[in-house]
């Protein structure tokens, strides 16, 4: 039996084959590579000492999926496929429902024709909109999205809900990601962006390895502490491990559950910068600029349900966060490349 990783050539899915390999399992990864390279799974082969098996190829593609699905024995699937960013999706709303929406009515649809009904969903924390109370918890309402990316998660989270209700057969668990950092301690494998990074980490690893000349920080006038936005980082070896437990809910008939993947504490900017500076002892030039349309001030989970229903609670601190970021960027300076 195995678990069906798609996206797993990618950021998170590339840890996450590390930690399911090393749990035990056996990892099929589809992967069109649109945001990611075959080396990464490479490099997963290497750390674990494991065999992945690949096939490159696209979730819109019934042809591939029923092939995967006839070809080997797959027992739930990790869904990470998918377009996320959030700048891109409001100039090409279509590009990001097709690929995102269509692409897991797709799999999914392929999934049930074989009799495979256990899914595992990245969702975000972006379906809470501005959030209705800090810290959030599951059942703080969905919000109102602000771009065509975050409607994809949210819409997609009502799709596999109602699907799951139509037919109690699946489970279906949505993980609510906060703000995955970090890389594998290896160095071997990270964050990959292309062309300039849009999220804080990457742009801060580029900065301090003098790929880019300082840092922007899109606001100081929000009400928090230090006027600049606070998140929930994560590490992203604690979110892949909380993929294995979630699958462990999964093989005891989970039925439909929610959960957040967050430490619970939040950092604004400037500590990120500060944090970053100290643990990698190299300064991170910085200039604050406008607002960034879309941001909103504060987002941090109680992430108390996963420990309680999963077992799972984040290991990593933001010390080990800024490490880890900074040797994966120090170790492969222009990524995969
Ligand atoms: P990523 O871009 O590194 O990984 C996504 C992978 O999916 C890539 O390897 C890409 O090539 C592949 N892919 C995209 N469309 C595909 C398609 N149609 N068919 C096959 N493969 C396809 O991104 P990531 O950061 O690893 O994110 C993984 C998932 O987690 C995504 O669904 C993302 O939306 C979600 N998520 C990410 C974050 C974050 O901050 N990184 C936060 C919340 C949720
Ligand atoms: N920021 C800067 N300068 C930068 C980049 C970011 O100041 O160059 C700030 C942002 O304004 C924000 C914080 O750093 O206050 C974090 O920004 P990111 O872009 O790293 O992350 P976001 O919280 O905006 O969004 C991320 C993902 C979304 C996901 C969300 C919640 O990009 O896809 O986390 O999981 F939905």
């Amino acid at each position: 039996m195995a678990i069906l990783v798609t996206g797993g050539a990618g950021y998170i899915g590339s840890h996450t084959c590390v930690e399911l390999l090393e749990a035990g399992y056996e990892v099929v990864v589809l992967d069109n590579l649109s945001n990611s390279s075959e080396k990464s799974l490479d490099r997963v082969k290497s750390i674990t000492g494991k065999e992945v098996k690949f096939y490159k190829g696209d979730i819109l593609d019934r042809e591939i999926l029923n092939r995967i699905f006839s070809e080997e024995t797959i027992e739930s699937c990790i869904h990470f496929a998918g377009l996320k960013a959030v700048g891109e999706s409001v100039g090409k709303p279509w590009e990001y429902y097709n690929n995102n929406i269509a692409g897991t009515l797709t799999l999914v649809d392929v999934m049930r024709e074989h009799g495979c009904k256990n899914i595992i969903f990245s969702s975000s924390a972006t379906v809470y909109g501005d959030p209705a109370e800090i810290p959030i918890t599951e059942e703080c309402p969905k919000g109102q999205c602000t771009n065509p990316y975050g409607w994809t998660k949210s819409m997609l989270e009502q799709v596999l809900t109602d699907i799951q209700k139509a037919d109690p057969e699946w489970n279906v668990i949505l993980l609510r990601y906060f703000n995955p950092i970090g890389a594998h301690k290896s160095g071997m494998i990270g964050e990959n962006p292309n062309g300039i990074p849009n999220n804080l980490m990457p742009y801060v690893t580029q900065v301090a390895v003098g790929k880019l000349k300082e840092l922007g920080v899109f606001g100081d006038d929000y009400d928090t502490p230090d006027g600049t936005g606070v998140r929930d980082y994560i590490h992203v070896v604690d979110l892949a491990a909380g993929h294995v437990k979630a699958l462990k809910k999964i093989e005891e008939k989970a039925g439909l559950c929610i959960y957040n993947l967050g430490t619970g504490h939040g950092y604004s900017v400037l500590d990120i910068v500060k944090n970053f500076e100290e643990a990698n002892k190299i300064k991170i030039p910085y200039a604050i600029k406008d607002r960034r349309p879309g941001d909103i001030a504060t987002c941090y989970c109680d992430p108390s349900k996963a420990e309680k229903e999963l077992g799972w609670k984040a290991q990593y601190g933001i010390r080990e966060m800024c490490e880890d970021s900074f040797r994966w960027q120090t170790k492969n300076p222009n990524g995969y490349e």
